[in-house]
């Protein structure tokens, strides 16, 4: 089926009306070629499905200071991390370091010989695989990367006749995923022709090849720092003191109890994945990469980590982001594009660096508002746009509604009867 096809289809075959169905057509890009690119980007294209896109501003990363693109559904995230970002910017900002590059992926084979004669014969497997991979890796390589470890793995113990190669990459700027499934499908073509593991008696059985999505040795850790008495001026309601008490002792339990836990993560995702969004990252991949590490102990855990000394406030973030800057849709996207200009030209570790500490941005001002006012306060104020919008307020009635809520708690129920009786009185 052709666009138009689909769309027939789906309002023949759905409550969705013809009416409605115009709507695929509002976000198209005015110019062809860019709508190519998007119709070409996935299957079954109908429409472009907009989702706003903002900055955060006053980031500063080991002393450089960036304006952060986010892609976001989520009033009150950029308000937030823009918070928290400007209340560093003014303590020393935010550090960060790359900590490794690694990724992984793995051959699952089964082999049903001696598992003492594969591990024998494997250092001169392995120079055979490294051979049948050097055309593919050769370019990865002039930029740094490349495959840098094989290893057998045995598993029989776990599954009968169960083996894997697992193979270490380094990918330079790229995420890597098509680099790495590639060499691991040739991985896989050399296995099955090994003379020495295929015969009468034994035969490599591949199951699959495929990258690893978690990645604990692509690492990246930021934190910000100051002296506790410099914690003053978030809030006023709280001393500095009970300040960063309450602050540690948020922390403490999202690493002692999982609902918590989820939550907490969940706000250093608000910043994350507005950065790779905005990038054009495959923000389900790291999801499931920094989940799976935040139960590495296991137990599900907070990502961060507080210190509090007399003196001292540390606030610090570890986690694995296989991402990229160049591959994937990083070309191709014209908002992905100006995300990499306005973060001057990241590299990876860079854009690791700048992710992971909007993450930590994003968490500090939810947990800073958590102990201080509560969340619905900042988050409702920031709402307030939607409620008018679903109510379908003018300009007018907006700009009354913003000014009575400027001193007042907002909800959905209030809102709605300011604008009725705004209307009851000018009608
Ligand atoms: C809301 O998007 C995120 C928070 O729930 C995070 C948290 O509770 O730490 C505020």
């Amino acid at each position: 089926m052709n666009r138009e096809q689909r769309i027939d289809y789906i309002v023949k075959n759905s409550l969705l009306t013809s009416s409605e169905a115009q709507g695929f057509d509002d976000y198209r890009a005015p110019d062809e070629n860019q709508q190519r690119v998007f119709s070409e980007m996935i299957e079954n294209y109908i429409g472009n499905f907009p989702i706003p896109m903002g900055v955060v501003t006053n980031m500063v990363i080991n002393d450089e200071i960036f304006i952060v693109p986010f892609v976001t559904e989520e009033s009150s995230v950029i308000a937030a991390a823009s918070k928290a970002a400007k209340f560093w910017a003014e303590r020393g900002g935010f550090r960060a370091t790359v900590l490794g590059m690694v990724k992984k992926g793995q051959v699952h084979f089964t082999w049903n010989g001696k598992p003492q004669l594969i591990k024998e014969l494997f250092p001169v497997i392995k120079e055979k695989l490294f051979d049948a991979t050097k055309a593919l890796t050769e370019k990865m390589r002039q930029r740094g990367g490349g495959i840098t470890a094989i290893h057998l793995i045995d598993k029989t113990e776990e599954l009968p006749d169960y083996y894997q190669v697992d193979v270490s990459f380094e990918t330079a700027d790229a995420m890597g995923a098509n680099f790495i499934n590639t060499c691991l499908e040739k991985i896989s073509s050399v296995l099955q022709d090994i003379s020495e593991l295929n015969s009468d008696e034994c035969s490599v059985e591949i199951i699959m090849a495929i990258l690893s999505n978690y990645t604990p040795e692509c690492l990246v850790r930021c934190w910000v720092e100051c002296s506790v008495e410099k914690l003053e001026g978030w809030n006023k309601k709280l001393s500095y003191n009970a300040f960063a008490t309450k602050f540690k002792q948020s922390v403490d339990i999202a690493n002692l109890d999982i609902s918590r836990a989820v939550t907490h993560n969940k706000g250093i995702f608000n910043g994350i994945d507005a950065v790779l969004l905005a990038t054009g990252n495959d923000w389900r991949a790291t999801s499931a990469a920094v989940h799976a590490f935040a139960s590495r102990d296991g137990k599900y855990k907070g990502l961060t980590t507080g210190r509090l000394t007399d003196k001292t406030f540390t606030y610090e973030l570890e986690i694995p982001l296989a991402i990229g800057t160049v591959g994937g849709i990083t070309g191709i996207h014209p908002m992905v594009k100006n995300s990499l200009a306005i973060l001057k030209y990241p590299d990876a570790q860079k854009l690791m660096m700048i992710a992971a500490s909007a993450g930590l941005a994003s968490n500090f001002a939810a947990i800073a508002s958590l102990i201080t006012t509560g969340i619905q306060a900042g988050h409702m104020k920031m709402h307030l746009s939607n409620i008018l919008n679903q109510l379908s307020a003018s300009h007018l009635e907006s700009e009354e509604a913003r000014n009575y809520f400027s001193d007042k708690e907002v909800s959905y129920a209030a809102a709605e009867e300011f604008i009725g009786q705004l209307r009851h009185k000018m009608n």
